[in-house]
């Protein structure tokens, strides 16, 4: 997809972060916007926000209150979005939630609630919007995370649900090409959004500072990778130079690159976390 001129997007987890900085680029560039979240009021908020970017009077932004984690209310709430605004050309599904701790202390419930929303959240939403896509062809954009390609302390069930993500979107990319359907999946780094507020009381030291090696990005920065990527047609979307070679260099070396480095890194931690503490 090269144009996203009266092209519309569909967006769940569009009211905030990666989301939200996609859809402003998207109106930016004449899209029309369908935004699927669960807080009205930040939806209004996102709103407000992304009218400022209004290239012509003829878009249209529309908001629907829907919780992935329900599959009854994705399929209701998308089809629904459907007739009101039309079938969509661009999926993005970037809802998402995560927790940073050591695999004892993520209770089943956590585990449960991250899968919920990461993964079957992101199948029920592919699957909604699949029948209404397959006449028109388009696009679909699938937010996994680094912790998708390269697995790291603290995050057993967030990279869990995310590897799946990767696993869903490769197999999709196959059957889906037919359909003249495009897919790609987006593994950032870090990324300043409010996301970060879920992990920051409980994330071990270790994963800090070895999370902080993959370096920080904007929501911004991600946005345009993702628009860039989806007009490249490409299917593996890594925002930041830092990520991308991190990405690299554990492919080349069959993972030995980055394992060796973040032991080391997570040793440091914990011994300075000692310290401190004694
Ligand atoms: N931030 C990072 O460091 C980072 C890095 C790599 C990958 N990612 C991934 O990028 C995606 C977006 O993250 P972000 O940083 O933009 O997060 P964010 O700022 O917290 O935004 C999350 C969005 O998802 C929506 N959402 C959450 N649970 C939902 C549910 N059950 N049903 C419907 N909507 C739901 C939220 O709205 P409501 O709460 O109103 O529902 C919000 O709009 C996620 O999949 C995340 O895993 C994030």
């Amino acid at each position: 997809m090269r144009d996203f001129t009266n092209r519309m997007v569909f967006i769940t987890g569009g009211s905030s972060g990666i989301g939200l900085a996609t859809a402003e680029l998207l109106f930016e560039r004449g899209a029309h916007l369908v935004i699927f979240a669960r807080d009205e009021n930040k939806m209004k908020r996102a709103v407000a926000r992304i009218e400022k970017r209004r290239r012509n009077q003829g878009q249209t932004i529309g908001t629907v209150r829907m919780d992935v984690t329900s599959a009854r209310d994705v399929h209701g709430r998308i089809d629904r979005a459907v007739k009101s605004f039309g079938a969509p050309d661009l999926l993005i599904a970037s809802a998402g939630i995560g927790a940073a701790d050591v695999f004892e202390n993520i209770r089943a419930e956590v585990f449960d609630a991250i899968m919920k929303t990461n993964v079957y959240g992101v199948r029920e939403t592919v699957a909604a919007a699949l029948p209404h896509m397959k006449a028109g062809g388009g696009h679909i954009v699938l937010l996994s995370s680094a912790a998708g390609l390269i697995g790291m302390y603290g995050y057993t069930a967030y990279a869990a649900s995310k590897y799946a993500v990767v696993g869903l979107a490769e197999c999709l990319r196959a059957e889906l090409k037919r359909h003249r359907i495009g897919v790609s999946v987006v593994c950032p780094p870090e990324v300043e959004t409010p996301f970060l507020e879920w992990e920051t009381s409980t994330i071990p030291p270790e994963t800090r500072m070895v999370k902080s090696f993959a370096g920080l990005l904007s929501p911004e920065i991600v946005a345009r990778a993702v628009v860039k990527g989806i007009r490249r047609g490409k299917f593996l979307i890594i925002p930041g130079v830092m990520a991308r070679l991190l990405y690299l260099s554990h492919r080349l070396t069959n993972g030995w690159a980055t394992r060796v480095p973040s032991d080391a890194i997570a040793a440091f931690a914990r011994w300075r976390a000692d310290r401190t503490a004694k």
